[in-house]
């Protein structure tokens, strides 16, 4: 029997207000990210600046709309000072390997104005020095004093206003250099935020947090007058100490919505110091997979061999995309408090774009946010969704719920045109979704474009750059206010009507 869902919209109620920079990236020092990368100086495809023109379109086509950089745990050591002007190659301890130095913060920066994107610096509050987070801004943002005049001595004349920081990355864990306890995080988000304030009071702080209540209240407590982001990661999937990344669709849509959960504690935690309103979240760090570097937070001899794992494209498929896509319906469902998300990392590793000697994959989370980016809106408009679900087993063995489909409702508010964002979250059955609400626009034409794959293990690779792909459909509707669409198995979509809201 098919599947049956109910979406009613109300478009008179808009729900809040999307950030686009929820479809923001972030950029680690970490294996093949940048170097060779987004940076390949000595490629065939490399612009003037050493970065790929491939990667580069490939992100101007997606919108970026802000970049976060340089770690990730690589930061917790990072000396920036040393990454500008004449460069020294030097030991990087967070993953144990030679850092080329090549590429530091203007050459960060340049890329940034290359893709279109805001930079997003997060400053090292692992050993870096207040005065050391402090003079990064003034680097970047002033036209006086000594740090300006370093960067105009590097060819930069005018300062580079980078509004996004953020202070640390990780800084309450155990595997992170220089962490600090909760009263240690509290005193040192208050003094770094104060000079960096200071130095630029036009700047948007996060500070690296985690949903703990403890955490946050000892931290927002000092700080929070200063503060304008609270920054949280989450990663729910990990590869084995092997290098075997997991597969089984059903047991990784069983955590579909655990984004949205984590979304949820951290609203919360600002609700009940008194920030919610004041402070947004920054999910700066995300997706399906965690890296793989297993060992490299211990003290046992870190296996670099491993690190090659993350490049096998076969690795994300399918569910990989129908993951991403509820993590992007649950920031917008929660567009009053998430204002910015990075996916984890931009390129290579476990992100949406491969890079090889000749050219790049597009691995299918890549045309996830092609959709969402391209094809949806700014307000998001109420909605009831009534949804069959099924059950899953999870990793753990335990049954689960999934709703069968997933399904946030956009519309932009100068032409009327209105995205939805639909999921079908099942593997195998497909499902009809009854549509009411809208009004009947200029046409009764729906344009459909889905991410589809032959199968839920579905992947992009050099030889089958298409197995996933978008594809495109006109539907014509005899009543835009009450229409069905059919979603195909494990896949996302967005619809498109012209001035139906
Ligand atoms: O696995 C990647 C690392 O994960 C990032 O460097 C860090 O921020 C996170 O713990």
């Amino acid at each position: 029997m098919k599947q049956q869902a109910i979406l009613d919209i109300l478009p008179e109620h808009v729900d809040g207000i999307r950030d686009f920079m929820i479809f923001g990236h972030f950029l680690e020092h970490f294996h093949r990210q940048v170097y060779g990368g987004v940076f390949d100086p000595g490629s065939h495809l490399a612009d003037d600046n050493g970065f790929r023109r491939d990667v580069i379109e490939a992100l101007r086509r997606i919108k970026t709309p802000v970049v976060r950089w340089p770690g990730g745990c690589f930061v917790s050591a990072y000396p920036w000072k040393k990454g500008i002007g004449e460069r020294v190659p030097y030991y990087d301890k967070a993953w144990r390997v030679e850092e080329p130095n090549s590429f530091g913060t203007d050459e960060f920066v340049a890329l940034c104005r290359e893709i279109g994107a805001e930079p997003f610096i997060c400053a090292n509050a692992g050993t870096g020095s207040l005065e050391d987070m402090s003079d990064w801004v003034e680097y970047c943002n002033l036209d006086i004093g000594e740090w300006a005049g370093r960067r105009r001595a590097n060819g930069h004349d005018s300062p580079f206003n980078v509004r996004y920081w953020s202070i640390g990355n990780e800084n309450y864990g155990h595997w992170e250099m220089g962490a600090k306890t909760a009263d240690e995080w509290a005193r040192l988000a208050l003094e770094s935020a104060k000079m960096m304030k200071r130095v630029d009071h036009r700047i948007e702080l996060a500070i690296a947090s985690i949903p703990d209540l403890d955490w946050n209240a000892k931290a927002l407590r000092e700080a929070g007058h200063l503060l304008d982001w609270i920054s949280i990661h989450g990663y729910w999937s990990s590869a084995s100490d092997e290098g075997v990344f997991e597969k089984g669709y059903d047991n990784i849509i069983a955590r579909a919505f655990q984004p949205e959960e984590r979304i949820v504690a951290v609203k919360h935690i600002l609700g009940s110091l008194g920030y919610l309103g004041k402070l947004r979240i920054a999910f700066d760090e995300w997706n399906l997979r965690g890296w793989c570097h297993p060992e490299f937070m211990d003290f046992g001899p870190a296996d670099h061999a491993l690190m090659d794992c993350n490049d096998i494209n076969s690795n994300y498929n399918m569910a990989d995309a129908v993951f991403t896509a509820c993590f992007l319906n649950s920031c917008l469902r929660h567009c009053d408090v998430v204002g910015m998300a990075n996916f984890s990392p931009v390129v290579n590793t476990v992100g949406a774009i491969f890079t090889h000697e000749d050219g790049i994959v597009l691995r299918p989370t890549y045309h996830v946010f092609d959709l969402f980016a391209n094809y949806s809106f700014e307000e998001v408009l109420h909605s009831a969704l009534l949804s069959p679900s099924f059950d899953v087993e999870s990793r753990e063995g335990i049954s689960t719920s999934v709703r069968h489909l997933d399904a946030v409702v956009t519309r932009d508010p100068a032409s009327g045109d209105v995205g939805i964002t639909l999921v079908n979250l099942h593997g195998e059955e497909s499902a009809t979704c009854r549509i009411r609400g809208l009004k009947g626009g200029a046409s009764n034409r729906v344009t459909a474009r889905s991410v589809v794959g032959a199968s839920t293990d579905a992947y992009n690779d050099i030889d089958q750059p298409d197995a996933v792909k978008i594809v495109e459909r006109q539907l014509d509707v005899a009543d835009p206010g009450d229409f069905e669409f059919d979603c195909p198995p494990h896949s996302v979509t967005v619809l498109n009507l012209a001035g139906a809201g």
